[in-house]
């Protein structure tokens, strides 16, 4: 999978993507993400990309000539996403949706914002991951590649891991514990110590269920509520 991100920080782009499973997955090269300073096609001896907003206002605006041309030069990989307040929000769905592709790009904003015309005859999808403001777009690339990252085959140490996550069939995560079975006068639950898998399996499912209920019922909407097989198992609880 080829990820390319456009941005007036490249660095902070490759600090983070050089380490850990990103890292490991550009070395065996599963992926690969390259990242491209939109200031390589500006002009002038500062390398103006920002111009002041027609109109007035606060804050600069990231002009179109630098930019459309520092995208025709690389030619990267489709879809184009803007990163934007104002775009589609992003989660699990879209992460695996993006997951299956060859490649896409991230466009990332500053300052005010993009040229509207970047938005409308550049980029081919607009992308927010949440209801607040960023300071840029860096953030929001480096959590959308890692999420979509650990969605591709071999990027993770153990596949089971994704499979059983939250937002996975609409469900928040059972929770974890790990040793010592007794802390600070807390005993981790005795099923998970049992040995018997299929009573561990009963137990995460139940307490995957309830989290869910308590914390998100929206999700359990969103998947059309409980299977005969889970409404059984709650009742079985109750
Ligand atoms: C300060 S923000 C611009 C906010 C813009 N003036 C507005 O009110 O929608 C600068 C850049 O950060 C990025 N950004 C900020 N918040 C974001 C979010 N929630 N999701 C994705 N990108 C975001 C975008 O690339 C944006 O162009």
């Amino acid at each position: 999978m080829k990820i390319s991100v456009f941005t007036i920080f490249p660095e902070m782009i490759d600090g983070y993507t050089s380490q850990s499973i990103l890292g490991r997955s550009q070395d065996t090269g599963l992926i690969e993400i390259t990242s491209h300073d939109l200031r390589d096609q500006a002009d002038g001896p500062h390398r103006t990309i920002d111009d002041s907003p027609f109109g007035g206002g606060p804050g600069m605006v990231l002009m179109p000539e630098p930019v459309f041309k520092c995208v025709e030069t690389v030619k990267p990989p489709r879809p184009l996403i803007l990163l934007s307040p104002s775009g589609r929000k992003f989660d699990h769905t879209t992460a695996t949706e993006l997951s299956e592709l060859e490649g896409f790009s991230l466009l990332c904003g500053r300052y005010e914002g993009v040229d509207e015309r970047i938005r409308k005859n550049l980029c081919d999808d607009e992308i927010s991951i949440g209801d607040y403001v960023l300071a840029g777009g860096e953030l929001a690339a480096l959590v959308i590649i890692e999420a979509v990252a650990r969605l591709r085959q071999g990027v993770l140490g153990n596949e089971d891991s994704k499979t059983e996550e939250s937002f996975v069939e609409d469900l928040l995560e059972h929770p974890h514990y790990t040793r010592p079975a007794e802390f600070r006068g807390e005993e981790a639950p005795s099923t998970l110590l049992s040995g018997n898998h299929e009573e561990i399996r009963r137990w995460r499912k139940i307490q995957s269920l309830r989290t869910t209920i308590r914390k998100r019922p929206d999700l359990i909407d969103k998947r059309g509520g409980l299977t005969p097989e889970e409404k059984e198992l709650l009742k079985d609880l109750e």
